[in-house]
């Protein structure tokens, strides 16, 4: 239980700025008055204030490569983990025997004309940590010719080798780390018909052998690094994490540190080593990192960690700025923040390009009830903590996202008591809102209200099972009351073009404001594909919405381009197309406010393998950079 020691609100700029607690008042409340009209809102949040246990601390700068602002991080090492139940539905599936495949067809296929590949002899296993597993996989199909086949996913250490008759071998050795139920899936693909497919689960089950010695002990390895791409003079910190599959921790050394450069154990997190420095030539960099075994010492592995830095030159934008382009036109540019991008080795190229272009930043996922409230009365504020501070240096406003939503919530919530979950919602954003509210301006306090089929969410929705629709009236009251003046959204996604969806948010915004409830905006979120057209019906919607006397922001705008590998120039030049069009629609409306992308670059998209974005991995610009500056500045 955590100790719960400081009573009274808290706004985060007295945590600030503790010389003006007295002038500000701080620790007094700070409720607005409630209207009239307006239902009131449940009193305060119901548990004890955070204490200081829960206030972020100052970070050693040894461990994060922010420039100009300040990190602070959990005060805490680490959170306690919840007792897990044991795993009794995956014993009882185990014991069940071999999984039904699940067969996929293509829509309208004729299951008749073709039947699906199938495989033979297979059972569920059982087997010691440190036994070899060895799965022979015979795909068959009784009116075609040898189906192919794949695993979905390879254990570490797990080979799938080919035999050269039509099978493959699954060959594994589980070791200690895992312990449990692994479930094992092939696909067989249909010879004739590739949308035809068979995915066959097999359950390995993995416990200790009685004498646990007698596992071999095998080499530590280092987590594997993405490739990164950094500026010259910045800068780099890489978090460098051992591995063994033996479940121990192994120690890292760095034989050749290079001159200036910093390598230190991280002081909360045992596994994780912190290397910080900065290259001042362009180039290749090449360091080896001595991975040792920490049951036996002399067992060593060497990994390399390469990166490539450029000149500063290569990384100026050409052209004005995003975010000047759009204040000539009283719009606000931005991006949505990866958490922790100042822990990330290309973290200070990623905040100068932030900082270059946009003037509004959403946290993509540090305000997250899991994230931020991931045990009752526990909060983890650092995350967003730090952004403001970031966005402070660069004159960004924040877009709080989300207070509301269904998903990304903790286990807690979940299991709450319905009659308990009015509260709970009411306690987070007021402990939201109430500690940013002098920062932040804009939020989300609803996310994705709305199902397909344009009726509210219902089933999937904790909020919804417990208040029904009010649910949505009374986040948004509350949300008011709390910051009078900001602006205040519902964020949607699929809302592009015309359908039930989008007028099912029309239903719900005219009954809102036949109500009285307070709504400022609404989020288009345009999670969009390069081949999307809909331009005519997203430009009714704007016009549909604005006629409602509310703003448009778009706030998760980004274009993936379908199909593998390095996207095609005449690729780039659609997803291009859909940014201009995009952008020229919303400088048209008069009551679209913002157009915000959700992220920079495509090393870090929730989409990055469809390379959505305007940024490359090596944040280069792509055409769809070119296509925004010059839509806004037409
Ligand atoms: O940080 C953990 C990491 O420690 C762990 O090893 C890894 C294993 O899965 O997960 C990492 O967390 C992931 C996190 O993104 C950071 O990458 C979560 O699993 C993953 O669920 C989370 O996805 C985010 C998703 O919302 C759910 O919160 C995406 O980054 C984020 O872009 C996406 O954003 C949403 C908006 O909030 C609402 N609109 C739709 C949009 C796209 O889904």
């Amino acid at each position: 239980m955590l100790q719960q020691t400081v009573s009274g609100r808290r706004s985060f700029l007295c945590l600030l700025l503790p010389a003006v607690l007295l002038l500000v008042g701080c620790g007094s409340s700070d409720e607005a008055d409630t209207s009239p009209d307006q239902e009131a809102p449940p009193s305060g949040p119901s548990t004890q204030d955070p204490g200081a246990d829960d206030e972020p601390v100052r970070e050693l700068p040894a461990l994060n490569n922010a420039v100009g602002f300040d990190v602070f991080r959990e005060p805490h090492a680490r959170l306690p983990v919840p007792e897990l139940p044991s795993d009794t539905a995956g014993q009882m599936e185990f014991d069940a025997g071999l999984p039904e495949p699940v067969i996929s067809m293509p829509a309208g296929f004729d299951a008749d004309s073709n039947s699906a590949p199938f495989f033979r002899n297979l059972a569920n296993l059982e087997v010691l940590a440190g036994d070899i597993v060895s799965i022979r996989f015979e795909p068959e199909d009784l009116d075609g010719s040898l189906p192919g086949m794949f695993p979905q996913k390879l254990p570490l250490g797990g080979t799938f080798e080919d035999n050269f008759d039509g099978s493959k071998t699954f060959v594994w050795q589980p070791l200690q780390e895992d312990v449990g139920i692994l479930r094992f899936t092939v696909v067989a693909v249909d010879s004739e018909e590739p949308g035809l497919k068979a995915s066959q689960d097999v359950l390995i089950r993995i416990t200790l052998p009685d004498d646990p010695s007698t596992i071999p002990n095998v080499a530590p390895m280092l987590e594997t690094l993405r490739d990164f791409t950094v500026r010259v003079n910045d800068p780099v910190v890489f978090e460098l994490k051992g591995q063994d599959l033996n479940g121990t921790i192994p120690t890292l050394e760095v034989p050749l540190l290079p001159p200036g450069a910093s390598f230190l154990q991280h002081p909360r997190l045992e596994e994780i080593y912190v290397l910080k420095l900065t290259p001042t030539v362009p180039g290749i960099y090449t360091l080896d990192v001595l991975v040792r075994d920490s049951v036996d010492p002399s067992l060593t592995a060497t990994e390399t960690v390469s990166f490539t830095v450029l000149d500063a030159g290569q990384f100026e934008g050409s052209g004005a700025p995003l975010k000047d382009l759009g204040q000539n036109r009283d719009l606000e540019i931005g991006f949505a923040a990866l958490q922790s991008f100042y822990h990330q080795p290309d973290g200070a190229i990623y905040a100068a390009i932030a900082a270059r272009e946009f003037n509004i930043v959403t946290p993509e996922n540090s305000m997250k009830m899991n994230i931020i409230n991931p045990l009752p009365g526990h909060f983890e504020f650092s995350g967003t903590d730090n952004l403001v501070r970031f966005a402070k240096l660069h004159d960004m406003r924040v877009h709080g996202h989300p207070l509301v939503w269904y998903r990304l919530l903790p286990e807690w919530i979940m299991q709450s008591d319905i009659a308990d979950r009015e509260r709970h919602m009411s306690d987070f954003i007021e402990r939201i809102m109430g500690r940013y509210k002098d920062e932040i301006d804009v939020w989300d306090v609803v996310n994705e209200p709305i199902a397909d089929n344009g009726e509210l969410r219902q089933a999937d929705s904790v909020w919804y099972e417990a208040m029904g629709e009010s649910y949505i009236d009374k986040a948004m009251r509350q949300a008011r009351l709390i910051a009078p003046s900001a602006t205040l959204l519902i964020n949607e996604f699929d809302i592009s073009m015309a359908g039930p969806k989008f007028n099912g948010l029309i239903r719900l915004v005219e009954r809102l404001q036949a109500s009285n409830v307070p709504l400022d905006a609404i989020g288009f979120q345009m999670h969009l594909f390069s081949s999307y057209s809909s331009f005519e019906e997203l430009r009714t919607n704007f016009a549909t919405v604005a006629a409602l006397g509310l703003d448009i922001y778009i706030t998760e705008l980004d274009v993936s381009i379908s199909g593998e590998g390095s996207p095609s120039a005449a690729e780039l030049q659609l997803q291009a197309d859909v940014y201009r069009q995009i952008a020229q629609i919303c400088i048209e409306q008069t009551r679209c406010k913002a157009i915000q992308m959700w992220g920079i670059t495509d090393q870090y998209s929730f989409r990055s393998n469809f390379n959505p974005l305007p940024f490359d991995r090596a944040y280069q610009s792509k055409p769809a950079f070119k296509a925004l500056q010059e839509a806004l500045a037409k």
